[in-house]
C-alpha cells in the first residue's frame, strides 16, 4: 500500500474540487486532488453551461478565467415563451448591468486541469475513495483503490467535493446529517449538437406539451433540453422525435423552427432539491453537489459548488495558515445561507415553466409568467437571481 501525507485531501475533480485545489496551490497549502474517474472521462463530461456574473469574474481575479473570458459567450438577456409567444427579459438592464456567460462545464474543468498539471499538483485520476477514517480526530485518513492498488492519505482536513452520489456525505453519522430532499415528477432529455444556435439568446419555454430550453456551446454547436417523464428512457427518443418535440415546443409565428443537426451526445437527468445539513463533520468540509442539489432550471448547481469553494478555500487557509479558526466555524452557516436562496429560486424557476396534471398548478404558472413579464420589479428578482445569485 502506497501512504502519503498532504494538508488538504480533496475528493473529486469536478469544478468544485478543482478549483479548491486551483485556491490551495495559490495560497501554498499542500493539497492532493483523488478522482474515481479517468481525466478523459471529466474532461469530457457535458453537464452545465452557464456561468454567473460574479463566478466569472472570481475566476478571472485567481487566474483560472484567460479562456473563459476569450471564447465565453456574453448574453444580456434571456427569452421566455409561453402561450405561443416570446418575451424577451432584458437581464443586464434589470440586473445593474450584470451578464451571464455561457461556456461548457468541461471546457473549465478542462482549463483547472491544465493549469493544476503545470504546476506539478499531486493529482490521483483513476482514484476511487472509498473510505475517509477519523474525521473527528486531528489526523483523518481517506482510503482510495487506484489502478497500483491501494492508496493512503494522511491529512489535517478532508474536502468532499465527490458530486452528488460520492462517499463524503455518506460518512457523516445519521444522528448528525440532517438531509432536507424534493424530487420533481419530471427530468430533463439533454442533447448536444452540430448545428448553428438558431437564436442569439437561450429561451426557457413552458409549452402545454412539457418545458423546452435552448442553449448553445459556440458558433457552430447548440445544447437543448426537454422535459421529459423521469421514466422514460434514451431508446424512446430517437433523433426525429427529439427534433419535432423541440420544434413544436420553441416555436413562435416569427420562429417556427431551430436549426438541426447530428447529435453528439444526450443524456437523461432527474430533477431533484436536495440540502444536507451541516456541511462539515469534524475535519470534513463538504462542497458543491456532494452537499446540495438544485433542479437544473434556475442553472445554479455549478455556481452555487464554485461559491462554496470561494468560503472554504479561504476558511482552510486562514486555518492551517494563520491557526485562524473563525472561518471555518462559519464555513456551513455562510454556505447554507446562500444554498437555501439558490434552492429557493431553482425551485421557483422549476415550477413556474414545467406545465402540471393539475389544473390549478397550471393557473399558478400562467399568472407567474405574466408577473414577470408585466411588472418590472418581478423581472428584476428572476435578472438578479439569475445573473448573480452567488454574489461573488
Ligand atoms: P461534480 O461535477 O459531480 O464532481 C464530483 C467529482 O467527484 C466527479 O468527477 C466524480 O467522478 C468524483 N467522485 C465521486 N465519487 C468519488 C469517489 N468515491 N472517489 C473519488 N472521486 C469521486 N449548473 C450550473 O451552474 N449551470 C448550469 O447551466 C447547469 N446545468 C446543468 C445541466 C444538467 C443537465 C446537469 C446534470 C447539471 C447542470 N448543472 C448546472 C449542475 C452542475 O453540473 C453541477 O452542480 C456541478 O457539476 C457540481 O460540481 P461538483 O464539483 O460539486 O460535482
Ligand atoms: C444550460 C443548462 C441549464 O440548466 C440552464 O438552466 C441553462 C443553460 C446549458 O447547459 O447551457
Amino acid at each position: 500500500m502506497e501512504e502519503v501525507r498532504t494538508q488538504v485531501a480533496i475528493v473529486g475533480a469536478g469544478p468544485a474540487g478543482l478549483l479548491l485545489g486551483h485556491l490551495l496551490e495559490r495560497a501554498g497549502v499542500a493539497n492532493v486532488v483523488l478522482e474515481h474517474r479517468s481525466r478523459e472521462y471529466v474532461e469530457q463530461r457535458v453537464r452545465a453551461g452557464v456561468i454567473e456574473y460574479g463566478v466569472v469574474n472570481f475566476l478571472e481575479e485567481v487566474g483560472a478565467g484567460e479562456r473563459l473570458r476569450r471564447e465565453g459567450l456574453t448574453h444580456h438577456g434571456v427569452e421566455l415563451r409561453f402561450d405561443h409567444t416570446t418575451h424577451r427579459v432584458a437581464l443586464s438592464d434589470l440586473a445593474d448591468g450584470k451578464t451571464i456567460t455561457v461556456y461548457g462545464q468541461q471546457e473549465l474543468v478542462k482549463d483547472l486541469i491544465a493549469l493544476r498539471l503545470a504546476l506539478g499538483a499531486p493529482t490521483r485520476f483513476e482514484h476511487e475513495v472509498v473510505a475517509l477514517e477519523d474525521l473527528t480526530g486531528t489526523t483523518p485518513v481517506v482510503r482510495a483503490k487506484g489502478p497500483e492498488g491501494e492508496l493512503r492519505v494522511e491529512c489535517e482536513f478532508v474536502a468532499g467535493c465527490d458530486g452528488s452520489f460520492g462517499v463524503a456525505t455518506r460518512s457523516i453519522p445519521g444522528s448528525t446529517l440532517r438531509r432536507h430532499e424534493r424530487t420533481y415528477p419530471f427530468a430533463w432529455l439533454g442533447i448536444l449538437a452540430e448545428a448553428a444556435p438558431t437564436t442569439e439568446e437561450l429561451i426557457y419555454a413552458r409549452h402545454e406539451r412539457g418545458f423546452a430550453l435552448y442553449s448553445m456551446r459556440s458558433p457552430t454547436v447548440s445544447r437543448l433540453y426537454l422535459g421529459v417523464e423521469p421514466s422514460e428512457t434514451l431508446e424512446a427518443w430517437p433523433d426525429d422525435r427529439i427534433w419535432e418535440e423541440l420544434n413544436l415546443r420553441l416555436a413562435t409565428e416569427s420562429s417556427p423552427n431551430v436549426n438541426e443537426g447530428p447529435i453528439m451526445e444526450r443524456s437523461i437527468t432527474a430533477m431533484r432539491s436536495v440540502v444536507c445539513e451541516p456541511m462539515r463533520y469534524g475535519r470534513l468540509l463538504v462542497a458543491g453537489d456532494a452537499a446540495h442539489i438544485v433542479p437544473p432550471t434556475g442553472a445554479k448547481g455549478m455556481n452555487l459548488a464554485l461559491g462554496d469553494i470561494r468560503v472554504l478555500a479561504r476558511a482552510l487557509v486562514a486555518q492551517i495558515r494563520e491557526g485562524d479558526n473563525r472561518l471555518l466555524e462559519a464555513y456551513s452557516a455562510t454556505c447554507l445561507e446562500r444554498v437555501w436562496r439558490a434552492e429557493e429560486f431553482s425551485n421557483y424557476m422549476t415550477q413556474m415553466l414545467h406545465p402540471s396534471n393539475d389544473d390549478f398548478e397550471n393557473g399558478v404558472q400562467h399568472a407567474r409568467l405574466r408577473q414577470v413579464v408585466a411588472s418590472r420589479e418581478a423581472a428584476t428578482v428572476l435578472a438578479r437571481n439569475y445573473c448573480d445569485l452567488n454574489g461573488l
